[in-house]
């Protein structure tokens, strides 16, 4: 078999890994989660196997997210994820290494950078490069970037909030918020346990949030059941929670994301801002598809917005579009190469 490689798009997210393979598109999604052996460190299981352990390992084993804030904060297991899905999606007989485009948070430092690029060259690649998010983002979204004309985008991950305004193939005013759906989550296991005196698990409580979460006040009620611990009896409870309670659980993080992207839209030049007025503003990243955000952000700053098309692959995307036309990219859009 003569050798040949994919060129692969890769986000690396707190929550979620993406790829896209050259001439193929998005070929994967899968939880950013390691299990590890506590006393050996070996690997038991990898992505969607790996996150149904979240919270329910014994002493044992470990369940790991890698990733957190949107950059690295386990070096080595974030390797061991990376080399795994670049093997999965290239195919073991492949033996030229890929070339990778890999997102990197917009405003990370230098050596956030580095070790993102030397996590994807020990994982596999060839050559690698770096675009900011909300650069890929943008791209990902249909966005024309290289007009001298201002786009806002809002990516809400599981880590982060990536607010920015993009015009001439870069990012003029921008805003990193290390809220995102995990702190969401967390918001609700603390509601309950505040008010219900039961203990929820992050992966209970994020069913909750996809499920029955709104930012909207006044949406119309929905409700979920949800299991934990009773903290006065010590037993397991079932309790029936509202998704009015859950917007109240869900006020704080989504204010401060609110917030947020008003701070950015104050700092944006008033050419720009009237440009962003005209095309509304764009969301995606899984966070972006709680019910009401879209509206209530609107409201909030009398700027229509909404949606991109699929907005947990809307990253990758804009990276593979990139890898795409990596010959022609104009100067500027890579961070690193
Ligand atoms: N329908 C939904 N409603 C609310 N939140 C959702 C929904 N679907 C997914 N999410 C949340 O989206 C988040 C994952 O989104 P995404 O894959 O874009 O994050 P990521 O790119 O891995 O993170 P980051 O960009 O912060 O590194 C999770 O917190 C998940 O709970
Ligand atoms: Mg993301």
């Amino acid at each position: 078999m003569f050798g040949f490689s994919t060129d692969l798009g890769i986000d690396l997210g707190t929550a979620n890994l993406k790829v896209y393979a050259r001439g193929r598109g998005v070929v994967l999604r899968e939880p950013s989660v390691v299990a590890v052996a506590t006393g050996s460190q070996r690997i038991l299981a990898i992505g969607e196997e790996a996150r149904r352990m979240l919270g329910r390992t014994p002493g044992e084993i470990r369940a790991v997210r890698p990733m957190k804030d949107g950059v690295i904060a386990d070096y080595d297991i974030t390797e061991a994820l990376l080399r795994h899905f670049i093997e999965k999606v290239s195919g073991r007989r492949s033996f030229i290494r890929p070339r990778i485009v890999i997102c990197v948070p917009a405003g990370v430092t230098d050596v956030e950078r580095r070790a993102v690029m030397e996590a994807a060259m020990q994982a596999g690649a060839r050559k690698t490069y770096l675009i900011e998010e909300p650069v890929a983002a943008a791209i990902g979204a249909g966005i024309n970037i290289s007009e001298p004309s201002g786009n806002m985008i809002v990516d809400i991950g599981g880590g982060t909030t990536e607010v920015a305004v993009i015009s001439l193939n870069g990012i003029v005013a921008s805003e990193s918020l290390r809220i995102g759906g995990d702190r969401l989550d967390d918001a609700i296991v603390r509601y309950v346990k505040r008010v219900h005196n039961l203990m929820i698990g992050e992966m209970t409580a994020e069913e909750v949030k996809v499920r029955i979460g709104t930012a909207y006040p006044g949406d119309d009620e929905r409700f979920a059941d949800v299991r934990g611990r009773d903290l006065v009896t010590g037993l397991p409870r079932t309790l029936r929670l509202s998704s009015g309670e859950v917007f109240e659980a869900l006020a704080e993080p989504v204010t401060a994301i609110v917030q947020g992207v008003k701070s950015v839209l104050e700092r944006t030049p008033p050419e720009l801002a009237s440009d962003i007025v005209d095309k509304g503003i764009v969301m995606m990243g899984g966070g972006a598809l709680l019910r009401g955000l879209p509206r209530l952000l609107s409201e909030e700053t009398g700027i229509p917005a909404h949606l991109a098309e699929d907005p947990m692959s809307t990253v990758v995307l804009g990276a593979g579009m990139i890898l795409e036309q990596l010959e022609v990219v104009p100067e500027g859009v890579l961070v690193a190469r």
